[in-house]
């Protein structure tokens, strides 16, 4: 039996049958996929979580002022809910909303939320961000606050980035705002070390989507005849993550499958890196005004408030 919802087993397979095969990396989190990207987040060659958490450490007195007590946050992509921590005790608000695509994590993280702020109104939905997702009715619709943290905004290529950005825009009416954290263009080793982890956790979350797709769609890949391949695309300024067949494969799943020549990938994340500038162009596109930015000394990693 597959696990999967129809839509979801034809973008699957629809992915997997392309000329350049790719599964999109939503898929990534089933349970171990969740876990394996909170072990990423502490790797020594990931610096994204780290440094985006100093930026809003050391600015969080002024993102504070500019954001105000009493908001309604609404996290996107919220996953364990750590981040969310953080800020909520930096911005007191009324009200938090964690979205996240896998649900079961999201309840856990959500009830220890509630356990460290006990007054603070926390509602979780389970939903996919490219989807259209549909706020609780009785959401205030006023001073909103759309958190979307961890450069997670890199997995879109610029015109679905631009797209999601304005969908935010919408939810936030006039009053609202929004901190999105961005990682920056670097030097091309520490970006492809830090999708290639010496310790190899990077490569057994890449891998471990092939599981969770079997479960989805009943396939029989088996993620001992591919490795991990994480290389810098400078032209598309984008982290790729690949899966390789190191001999000739067939998998098959219920009335189809296909053939991989060893060598073969499979496509299965983009992750882009901004230059402040182009960001804050986008934003523009999307219906933002005025922007802050606050970065890390290496300029590494930025974090950007913007107001309609
Ligand atoms: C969650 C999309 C921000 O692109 O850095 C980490 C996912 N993939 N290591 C990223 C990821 C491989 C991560 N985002």
């Amino acid at each position: 039996m597959t696990e999967a919802p129809i839509a979801d087993t034809r973008e699957i397979i629809g992915g997997l049958l392309r000329p350049v095969a790719c599964i999109a990396p939503k898929y990534f989190y089933d349970a171990r996929g969740s876990l394996l990207f909170e072990e990423i987040t502490r790797l020594p060659e990931y610096y994204p979580t780290r440094t985006e958490r100093a930026i809003m450490l050391e600015h969080g007195a002024e993102i504070a002022g500019k954001v105000g007590a009493g908001s309604t946050v609404i996290e996107m992509g919220a996953g364990s809910c750590e981040k969310a921590r953080d800020l909520c005790e930096l911005i007191r608000p009324a009200h938090f909303v964690a979205i996240d695509i896998s649900a079961e994590f999201l309840h856990q993280a959500a009830d220890g939320l509630r356990a460290a702020f006990p007054d603070l109104d926390i509602r979780v939905l389970a939903a996919d961000l490219t989807a259209d997702m549909s706020m609780p009715s009785d959401l205030s619709p006023r001073h909103r606050l759309v958190f979307y943290p961890g450069s997670s905004i890199g997995n879109f290529d610029p015109p679905q980035a631009l797209s999601l950005l304005s969908r935010f825009r919408r939810l936030l009416g006039e009053d609202g705002t929004l901190l999105i954290g961005v990682d920056l263009l670097k030097d091309a080793a520490v970006l492809e070390a830090a999708y290639d982890d010496a310790a190899g956790v990077t490569a057994a979350f890449n891998l471990n989507v092939l599981n969770h797709v079997n479960r989805l769609i009943d396939s029989d890949f088996d993620p001992g005849q591919w490795r991990h391949r994480a290389i810098f695309n400078a032209l598309d300024s984008r982290v790729e993550m690949h899966l390789e067949a190191t001999l000739d494969i067939q998998v098959s799943w219920p009335g189809a499958g296909r053939r991989f020549l060893r060598g073969e990938r499979i496509h299965t994340e983009n992750s882009y890196k901004y230059r402040i500038e182009d960001f804050a162009d986008t934003l523009g596109h999307a219906g933002f005004r005025h922007t802050d930015v606050w970065t890390d000394a290496a300029r590494w990693f930025a974090v950007i408030l913007a107001r309609p």
